[in-house]
Formats: C-alpha cells, structure tokens, sequence
C-alpha cells in the first residue's frame, strides 16, 4: 500500500484535472456530481412493469482523471440505475448475473413474498436470470437493492453493487420531484484506493470491515453540483460497509426532514444534521438563496464517545445555487405519513442480544428458522447491544424506533423505517409492523447492516405465517430448499 502522504498527493494531484465525462468546477476544483440514469422499462401485456438488471464484474471506472478503476456495477460500470415504480403497479424483474460467482438481488425496504426477496436463499449462479414480480403495495418511498450472498455481501456492495428503488404515490405530498433537478438521490459511500484501485483488503477483516478514507457520492470523487431551485430534495442513501454519518452543511443551515427508510414522516421536522447508518435513508428538503456556494458535509461524533465508524469529518459535496433559482412550492405542513403509535396492550415482545458478531448468542444458519411471525403481527422487538455499535434491519416490515435507552428517537426519525443504528452498549425499543405475505419455509432477515457483521453471521431468519400456525411451522428449512 502506498504510504498517507504519497496517497494524499496523488488524490490532490488528480483533483486538478476533470474526470472524464465530468465538466470542470470553479478552478477546476473536484468532479460533477453523476446523477444516476432511471432504469428502462417496458409494459407486458398483462400491465406488468419489466425491469432488466445485469450483474457485471467488468465495470471501468472514470472516478480519477485519465485513470480507470475495476469496478462491478448493476447495468453499467459502478452502482445501478434507478428503479421506479408506482404504488399499486406489479413489476417483473429479469435479474441476470455475469458475475464470476453466485450472488443475489435483495429489494431493501420492499415489502413482499419471502420468495421475491432476493435474500441468500434467492441464489443467481453465473449466467442464471432470476425473474421475482410483486405488486408494490406500501407507501412511497426510498428503496434500494444490493446483492445479499451468505457471507459475501460486503465485497459485492463494496465492488460497486447497489442502486436505488424509488416507489411513487400519486397521493402523496406536494414536494420537489423533478429527478435530477429539484429531486436529487445521493448515495454516500467510504472506499480505500490504492492509486486508482479499489483496495478491498480491509472488506473482510477487522472488527468493522472496511472504514474508507475517500467518499464517492454516487460514484463520484470530490463531487460538486449546481442547483437551479430555491427548494431542493435529496434523498440520502447510506451504502457504506460500516460507516456512519452525521450529514448537515458547513454553515450549519437547518432543513427539513421529510421522509426516512419507509417513507414520509407525519409532518417535516427541521434538523441541523441528520444521523444515518449503513442501509438507512433520509429525505431533506434544503433551500438555497441565489449565488450561494454551500458544502453539505458529515461531521462524526466526538472521539472517545463514539466508535471508529462514527467519528470522522467528511465533506460530501459543494453545492452551487445558480443566480436564479425556480421558485419554490411552500412545504406541505402535512405530509400523510402515519402518526406516532404506542404499542397495542399485550404486544408480543422478543428480545434480541446483540454482542460483537452473533445475535442471541448465535451465528446466522441457513436451515434454522430463528423466529415465527404471525401475519399482520405487531410486536415489540427489543434489541439489547452489549458490545460497540452495530445497526439492526428487519427485512419486509415498517417499524417504528419506540426509544433507544427509554429516550423517544429524534423527530426526524420517528417515522416508519426498517434499519436502526444502535449505539455501543444501548437498548433499542422498536415496534415492528409485520406484512401480509405468508410461507412458512423461505425465510426474511433480519441483520446488522454493518456488511463485515452480517457476513459474520449477525443475521437470523424469520418466517411470518398464517395467524395460530405458528406452532406448527418446522423451525429446519427442508433440504433442497
Ligand atoms: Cu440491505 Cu438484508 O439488507
Ligand atoms: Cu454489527
């Protein structure tokens, strides 16, 4: 590896230049911001909505000026394009792996049957096509998909494996929605490179993987962007294997949050800076004035309180407003997301200790069934962190943080999600929303989204069942399953 100082003058060296494809900046100072392509799609005759997504190992890179990085990337060379949908549409994926090796494509935060979901148990061999379709029935939202192999996600992610995928409702709010324009997805990742290579050394070892010290933003190194709306929406993804960020501006301007993993809050909550862990998303609504230049940037927590993922400062990316800017819709004071809920008496409560790579005291097992859910349960999931931080995502739910340590989350969290960060030592309260789909043999997830933890084996499966089957349910997934 090439030492600090070296590395640190070859990033300062390139940053002269464009990247190729990339216009120059004020004095030619970093990369434009790329803004990931929307996916095509077709109409089959039955009304389905057909997306196409190809796994590829062979993506050349342009993330250094006159350099090329091997990257994988979903339909082009690194990350994915943008799946969109609508609420009530069915869609049919055709999902083709040219990868060197097995891998699947997993819909985080997709509500759906166990056998759509794209978990270790949905395998794609090399040059096999997996075709799952479902009908999206949950609110708008902010989705992604990543590859999800048993003990080999963190390297697909980290290659390059990942996109969004966006469910629109046409009654939801009135709120900034020209993609690319006033609508603008950024997904924030940590790498290592070693010149222009991606250095994976660190992806399956230590005890949280790989920590980057050079941030992509969707795939973009020092990206910068002009904005041409006084009112603009982001929609942040954090796709990192471990890191965890504090995202606000450099001069400290408030904004307001309006949506989280599942969708839209009650109403916007203002908010300096916003904390988002591996597989988290938070929508902000930012106004710019006319010529101003802002950095949105992470500031991590002080040392000593917090663990490596969450203590370093980065700066994500230099907005510039243009000198006139579209005028911008007043923010509805309402946004149609659900109130906040208390438990229904005599919810279900399971607990679950979480200590440095196991859960319950146990590594993730492909033929045991961890859990059996009811359909349409509502229950109360306690999660008891013993050790430094990890984060907690359940697949196919909406839950609702109740409390971390017996304090209420901050506003800007208290909507429906599925991914939790949970700090070192704490104890998280969170009232899980189970869906409709029931099978009482292909098991959901739920994980540490910290990808070095999950490929450990911090993960364990649930399967959601016809309400008083749960008894009867096998908790060993048949062979040949
Ligand atoms: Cu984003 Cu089980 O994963
Ligand atoms: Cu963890």
């Amino acid at each position: 590896l090439l030492s600090l100082a070296v590395f640190s003058t070859f990033l300062s060296a390139c940053s002269d230049e464009d990247a190729p494809g990339g216009g120059s900046g004020a004095g030619g100072d970093g990369n434009r911001l790329r803004i990931p392509a929307p996916a095509t799609s077709t109409i089959d005759p039955d009304g389905a909505r057909r997306f196409a997504l190809t796994l590829r190992a062979d993506g050349r890179s342009g993330f250094f000026p006159g350099k090329v990085t091997e990257t994988w990337g979903i339909n082009g060379d690194y990350l994915g394009p943008v799946v969109r949908a609508k609420r009530g549409e069915k869609v049919r994926m055709a999902v083709t792996n040219r990868l060197p090796e097995a891998s699947t494509l997993h819909w985080h935060g997709m509500r759906l049957p166990a056998r759509m979901d794209g978990g270790p148990h949905q395998m794609i061999e090399p040059g096999a096509t997996w075709t799952p379709e479902w009908t999206i029935d949950q609110p708008a939202a902010t989705g992604w998909f990543h590859p999800h192999p048993h003990e080999k996600t963190a390297m697909h992610v980290y290659r390059g494996l990942a996109g969004l995928f966006l469910i629109d409702d046409p009654d939801g709010p009135e709120l900034p929605d020209e993609y690319g324009v006033d609508d603008i997805p950024l997904i924030v990742q940590d790498k290592v490179f070693d010149g222009a290579d991606l250095a994976t050394g660190g992806v399956d070892s230590g005890t949280f993987g790989l920590l980057g010290d050079t941030i992509l933003v969707n795939g973009t190194y020092r990206p910068f962007h002009q904005v041409g709306a006084e009112l603009v929406r982001f929609r942040l993804l954090n796709a990192s294997n471990a890191r965890v960020y504090r995202i606000g501006f450099a001069d400290g301007r408030r904004f307001d949050v309006v949506a989280g993993d599942q969708g839209m809050l009650e109403r916007p909550a203002t908010a300096d800076r916003v904390k988002i862990s591996p597989g988290e998303r938070v929508e902000i609504v930012v106004r710019f004035a006319p010529g101003e230049t802002v950095v949105m940037n992470s500031v991590g927590e002080p040392r000593k309180q917090a663990n490596d993922i969450e203590e370093d400062d980065f700066d994500l990316v230099r907005f510039t407003a243009a000198a006139t800017l579209e005028p911008a819709v007043k923010l509805p004071a309402a946004l149609g997301g659900p109130a906040g809920e208390t438990p229904p008496p005599g919810a279900r409560v399971r607990r679950f200790e979480l200590s440095g790579s196991e859960i319950n005291g146990r590594d993730m097992e492909m033929s045991r069934i961890d859990e059996v859910v009811a359909a349409g349960a509502v229950e109360i999931w306690e999660i008891d962190n013993t050790t430094y931080a990890h984060n907690f995502h359940i697949h196919e739910v909406a839950f609702r943080i109740l409390d971390v340590n017996g304090q209420p989350p901050p506003a800007y969290q208290a909507g429906p999600k599925d991914t939790v960060f949970i700090p070192k030592k704490a104890k998280v309260r969170l009232l899980v929303r189970f869906g409709p789909y029931t099978d009482p043999v292909t098991p959901y997830m739920y994980h540490c989204h910290l990808l070095r933890h999950e490929d450990k084996g911090m993960m364990g499966q649930f399967v959601v069942v016809e309400p008083g089957t749960e008894q009867l349910v096998p908790r060993t997934i048949p062979a040949g399953h």
